[in-house]
């Protein structure tokens, strides 16, 4: 399972670099995010072209590029990776990563990345056999670097033995391995993004979440293999494909959508900013412009959550998200009990990058049983990882 996954490929001077087109296009199609470093001599068997095109992102083989000058931030390569996978990898590759030795981009990635690595070795048969080798493979195997072993077979030097570099689509399985599914079968309802609220045919009143959170949700939980339905207001987001998505404008279209979905659901997020008051009576023309002052009544939109909270049983799981200015922690438990929910997902706007519209968020988890949880400032989707472990937890 490898939708939305960030997989970062090396690639160094084998001839087996020719395999590693193949599976920068078996991880796309996988839904996998890839992007990929080469070694200098790697460029000499494959083109960067070929692999950029493949994987839609440039092709990093410098520390800069002599051209422009533009810096190729290793450390921010390294963090951005799920997996870091060098297939093929060159015995010198192997024995500079074996010792700590920084002599290019590929190196410092290495030295930098806190995800697991993957080594897929590339020989000829003597030097997969040589001691100095095995050493060196022993060393990373001590370092819990994964291996996918080489294959037997007949070598480029026309001799036969191991040293194959795994074939592409071994090596996507051997991938796939490493991040097993953990909500395989279960059903997940996220909703999220604004409600319009129309005032007449060309205004509404609205609000300026962006959908990016509920969407980050929405993918998190497949990745983990979830069937995913997400009722997402007006927003510019696009939610990955496999994503069941049910398009609403109005809190009232929001509401039918996400309680018509409740039933079936095992775990539940409603992360959607839900318009509390709808203007009263909506007009049929264009409202002109007359006196100083205009005045729209509004009435009171359904509370979403609070009527998922009355039907709940106790194989659901329910959360909510909750958006302070102040008094944070009082206001969040206060929905989190009167609405029922499991947990609910504070977001505070005085803290900074945190709430709408914004690539990051900062939050705190409140749990029924009065316990809090603390994350630090993230990108949305890594927030919304942190938000898929804590519900595995509970199940
Ligand atoms: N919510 C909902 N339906 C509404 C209003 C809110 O489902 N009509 C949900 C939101 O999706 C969120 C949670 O309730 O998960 C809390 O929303 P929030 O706007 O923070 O709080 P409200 O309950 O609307 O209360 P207030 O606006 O007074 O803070």
């Amino acid at each position: 399972m490898l939708r939305g996954k960030r997989i970062l490929l090396g690639v160094t001077g084998s001839i087996a670099a020719y395999k590693s087109a193949t599976l920068v296009r078996l991880l796309i199609k996988e839904g996998a995010r890839v992007q990929v470093v080469m070694t200098n001599d790697a460029t000499s068997f494959i083109t960067p072209l070929t692999l950029s095109t493949l994987s839609k992102n440039p092709v990093y083989t410098t520390y800069f590029d002599k051209e422009t000058g533009e810096w190729n931030n290793h450390v921010d390569l390294a963090l951005w990776a799920d997996l870091f996978i060098v297939a093929p990898a060159t015995a010198n590759t192997i024995a500079k990563m074996a010792n700590g030795i920084c002599d290019n981009l590929l190196q410092a990635i290495y030295l930098s990345a806190k995800c697991p690595v993957v080594v897929a070795p590339a020989m000829d048969l003597d030097m997969y056999r040589h001691p100095t080798f095995i050493r060196n493979l022993g060393i990373l195997r001590d370092m819990n670097i994964r291996i996918a072993e080489a294959e037997s077979g007949e070598l480029a030097s026309g001799l036969t033995g191991q040293g194959r570099m795994a074939e592409p689509e071994n090596l996507l399985e051997f991938i796939s391995s490493q991040f097993p599914s953990r909500l395989n079968g279960k059903n997940v309802l996220i909703n999220g993004g604004p409600t319009y609220e129309a005032v007449d045919p060309v205004r509404f009143i609205g609000n300026r979440s962006s959908g990016k959170m509920g969407v980050a949700l929405a993918n998190a939980f497949a990745e983990e293999g979830a069937s995913v339905t997400l009722v997402l207001g007006p927003s510019n987001e696009t939610p990955d494909e496999h994503i069941d998505v049910i398009r609403v404008e109005s809190a009232e279209e929001m509401y039918n959508a996400t309680v018509s979905h409740f039933k079936k659901a095992d775990i539940t997020v409603l992360s959607a900013a839900v318009a509390d008051y709808r203007p009263k009576d909506i007009s049929k023309q264009k409202i002109k412009k007359s006196g100083d002052y205009l005045q729209i009544d509004l009435v009171k939109n359904k509370d979403i959550l609070a009527a998922l909270g009355a039907k709940k049983t106790t194989k659901q799981v329910l959360a909510g998200f909750a958006l302070e200015t102040e008094n944070e922690m009082k206001f969040a438990k206060q929905k989190l009990n009167n609405k029922n929910l499991n947990f609910i997902v504070l977001n505070s706007l005085r803290d900074e990058g945190a709430g709408f519209g914004g690539e990051t968020n900062k939050v705190t988890i409140l749990d029924d049983k009065g316990k809090t949880h603390k994350f630090e400032l993230k990108d949305k989707l890594s927030v919304a990882r942190d938000i898929v472990d804590y519900t595995i937890g509970l199940l």
